[in-house]
């Protein structure tokens, strides 16, 4: 592979990353790498935590605001909504805790979706009387109709994944935002494997919830996530934390030993706790400022050209696509097969001696293409996947 990056779009961010050890990493939907800004970052933040007298006191609150801020602009909310987490399944869990569920309320879900979007929702069936029911889609994506038929009196909230995992399908989130809100029903979304890749903007869907891991195509550290709660939902929810340092640090230092909850914390009563995690947070953040500066629409038509040219060039006769050959339901996401599928852990072990790291799921071939990567790269990965 030539260092030249070769990109559908006038820039790509390929000199704005790695470098991989001369690898190519197709990979973003296990783990995104961290962008150079943030490795400056990152590295600032350990001077810190070297000569801890460099952590000022104002940090711990203008690290996790600056954080906010800028998932805010990415998603189109002010950021003093924003709740950071440290994975997808912290905000769904924040929801499932603290819905005022009665006993037989329904919570919709998909059939096959991935396991973050379902767990969450498994233990209200236990302790609190909720019935948890799984749609299964006739085709790949859940229609609109689809969900409405399976609204009952009972229901009360639906949960899908944007971006599925193991396909790369895209669900339509404006038609069944549409229906949810017509069924009065709350539409909570997981964006993980989209965030980062594609356009979304809260204000545009009929959306209550959101919420993402931030590892994968936003290229922070492990163990960052976040999640977004429609302001009137999460001030109707029933508290399910109470964390010292929103509550005393954050409002009033000098009152440490007066015990009260306040009023009106807004969405820091659910930050994670320990907010100020500068290591996370700090190179979490710069990412978000690439990807902003970027622009997503940009990183969105660069993915999809490498998407197109991976797709387009397979050799037919050799592979099966499980993703969709175009259209809005394709995502960065390419999932294929060999027509042997059996030779598929043979062909994944072929591409990885040939330098080139992907996924095997469900035992097929999962290529995520992301801003780094380049058309050069795609064509180097088809000739490996034709010649075997
Ligand atoms: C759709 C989706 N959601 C969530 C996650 C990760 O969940 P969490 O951050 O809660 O561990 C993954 C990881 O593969 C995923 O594919």
């Amino acid at each position: 592979v030539k260092d030249e990056p070769v990109s559908p779009v006038a820039e790509s961010g390929a000199t704005d990353f790695g470098p991989f050890d001369s690898r190519i990493w197709f990979n973003c939907a296990h783990q995104g790498p961290l962008p150079n800004v943030a490795v400056t970052a990152l590295r600032e933040a350990l001077t810190w935590k070297i000569a801890p007298y460099r952590i000022k006191d104002e940090m711990f609150s203008s690290t996790p605001q600056r954080l906010k801020t800028l998932l805010g602009k990415l998603i189109g909310v002010p950021g003093d909504q924003i709740i950071l987490g440290n994975s997808a399944s912290y905000g769904l869990h924040i929801l499932a805790n603290g819905i005022r569920w009665k006993s037989g309320d329904e919570v919709l879900l998909v059939e096959g979706d991935f396991p973050a979007s379902i767990f969450p929702w498994l233990n209200l069936r236990n302790n609190r009387g909720v019935l948890v029911r799984s749609i299964k889609p006739h085709r790949a994506v859940l229609q609109d109709w689809e969900l409405e038929a399976a609204v009952t009196p009972a229901t009360k909230l639906f949960c899908a994944t944007w971006v599925d995992s193991f396909t790369g399908h895209v669900i339509d989130l404006s038609a069944l935002g549409e229906i949810c809100r017509a069924k009065n029903i709350l539409f909570v979304v997981n964006a993980s494997q989209g965030l980062g890749a594609r356009e979304l903007n809260v204000g545009k869907i009929k959306l209550d919830a959101l919420t993402s891991c931030g590892y994968k195509w936003l290229c922070g550290p492990y163990g960052t996530g976040f999640c977004w709660i429609r302001p009137a939902l999460r001030d109707s929810l029933s508290p399910c934390q109470s964390y010292w340092f929103p509550a005393v640090w954050g409002r009033n230092p000098g009152a440490m030993r007066d015990w009260v909850i306040p009023e009106g914390l807004g969405a820091a009563a659910y930050d994670v706790f320990c907010t100020a995690n500068f290591f996370n947070f700090v190179p979490w953040g710069a990412a978000i400022e690439y990807w902003l500066s970027k622009g997503i629409p940009r990183i969105q038509s660069h993915n999809d050209a490498l998407a197109q040219r991976l797709i387009g060039g397979l050799d037919p006769k050799k592979y099966t696509l499980f993703s969709p050959e175009a259209g809005s339901e394709r995502s960065a996401i390419v999932v294929l097969s060999h027509s042997h599928s059996s030779l598929n852990h043979g062909i994944r072990a072929k591409l990885a001696e040939a330098g080139i790291d992907l996924s095997l799921r469900e035992n097929n071939l999962r290529f995520s293409l992301h801003f780094f990567n380049t058309y050069q790269e795609v064509d180097y990965a088809l000739a490996v996947l034709n010649a075997a």
